[in-house]
């Protein structure tokens, strides 16, 4: 077997762990590395005159078989990817950004020049997730996703839980702990997970699915009250990215706040582990759980798809060919209004008589059935912390509750996984 060429773009946390573990396997040559700044420091030595801040001398160099794309964003990757595919180069990624928003593009580009694009670590990271629905699940009719894919979120929710502390405070925490970025936003407004539940859709489906179909809510509201009150019911609240498809290619694809039963195996992923859960036919439902982050948990993926590449290169006019991704098919959306869930509401109402009564009217009058009702001692202010759990109705009808309960102060609506 024949040296394979690699080049890499990004030396940071995960580039840093390719490079140590690509140590082991004499096969891999890095011939290449190219970052934006030479004089960062780094957990590395690498030999004089492999790192380079011109990207090019990678996409322009006919002798480098695999491009390993590491930097994250949309640009500049999209511009070294595209160039370096159209220069011949396999491409290995972990940018979850730019699958979801120019996965259409990228593949269809790989295919017009007969290269392979994996990027098993841009999903869930450690976790093998890509290539098991590529092969091994390849007979499944996959309909429904549930999934934890953002550690940051994650860990943030687990110690408020945990600690009983507010996110605020926790966040500040985690920034200090070097957990949570000190602009968050990615993470905890759901965009990251977001990314990653499009491209997890649309290859589970066999449909694509675009994101901006993809409702998207943060965790920034969650109170450590309603952590409590949770728990009370027997749940936990996570961020969960949720997708499932009916028959007639209907997708419903999110990502929100959930809570999720203490009996489900989701509920007790905690801190940065992520954990994918999948149900179809012939499979039935299974869950997949480990680190979705950090330096060698990911470069294990990206490590796997460089040797998958290694494997099949040269062998072959068309390499990997169950790896490869289609669009032909696209999914369609299903709006969040129109989807059916279970609620959770958390209420501060006026001490009066008939409150109660008020909200079993009004859910009464929308069809709606309350499952379980719980109401502590009215306060010193005289009013009185009401929690109602619903059961399925359309989130339509559940805003119209919201926005007829009045007098009332809702703190909380959050959905209830099934
Ligand atoms: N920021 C992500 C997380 C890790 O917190 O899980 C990279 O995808």
């Amino acid at each position: 077997m024949s040296k394979l060429r690699i080049g890499i773009i990004g030396l940071g946390t995960v580039g840093c762990g390719v490079y140590k573990t690509l140590a082991d396997f004499p096969d891999i040559e890095i011939v290449k590395i190219a970052v934006k700044n030479i004089n960062k420091p780094r957990s590395v030595n690498t030999p004089e005159g492999m790192i380079t801040d011109n990207h090019y001398e990678i996409i322009n160099d006919s002798s480098i078989d695999v491009l390993v794309e590491l930097i994250g964003g949309v640009e500049p990757a999209w511009e070294y990817i595209s160039a370096a595919i159209k220069n011949g180069k396999h491409i290995v990624t972990a940018n979850k950004e730019l699958l979801a928003k120019k996965g259409e593009e990228l593949f269809n580009l790989a295919e017009e020049h007969n290269k392979v694009c994996l990027y098993e670590a841009a999903i869930a990271g450690g976790i093998p997730i890509i290539m098991p629905i590529k092969t091994i699940l390849a007979g499944n009719n996959i309909n429904k996703i549930q999934a934890i894919l953002n550690g940051t979120t994650n860990y943030i929710l687990t110690k408020m839980d945990v600690d009983g502390a507010s996110y605020e405070d926790v966040l500040k925490e985690a920034q200090e702990l070097g957990y949570a970025e000190t602009d968050p936003t990615g993470d905890v407004e759901g965009y990251d997970a977001a990314y990653k539940i499009t491209t997890l859709a649309t290859l589970a489906f066999k449909k694509r699915v675009k994101l901006e179909n993809v409702y998207r809510e943060g965790i920034t509201k969650i109170r450590k009250e309603d952590m409590a009150q949770a728990n009370e019911f027997g749940y936990k609240i996570k961020l969960i990215a949720n997708a499932s498809i009916d028959e007639d290619g209907n997708a419903d694809v999110r990502v929100h706040p959930m809570l999720v039963s203490n009996d489900t195996t989701l509920a007790h992923i905690n801190y940065v582990t992520n954990a994918v859960a999948m149900s179809g036919h012939p499979i039935g439902s299974i869950v997949l759980s480990g680190p979705g982050a950090g330096e060698f948990p990911t470069a294990s993926s990206v490590v796997g798809d460089i040797l998958a590449i290694q494997a099949e290169f040269g062998t072959t006019d068309y390499m990997l060919p169950m790896m490869r991704c289609h669009h032909e098919h696209r999914a369609n959306p299903v709006h969040i209004d129109d989807t059916y869930n279970k609620y959770y509401i958390s209420i501060t109402a006026p001490n009066a008589i008939g409150v109660i009564a008020k909200i079993g009217t009004i859910c009464a009058s929308k069809n709606i059935s309350l499952a379980s009702i719980l109401q502590r001692e009215v306060s010193e202010n005289n009013t009185a912390d009401i929690v109602v759990i619903t059961e399925k109705c359309q989130e339509r009808l559940i805003k119209e509750v919201v926005s007829e309960l009045d007098n009332c102060v809702v703190n909380s609506l959050i959905r209830v996984a099934d």
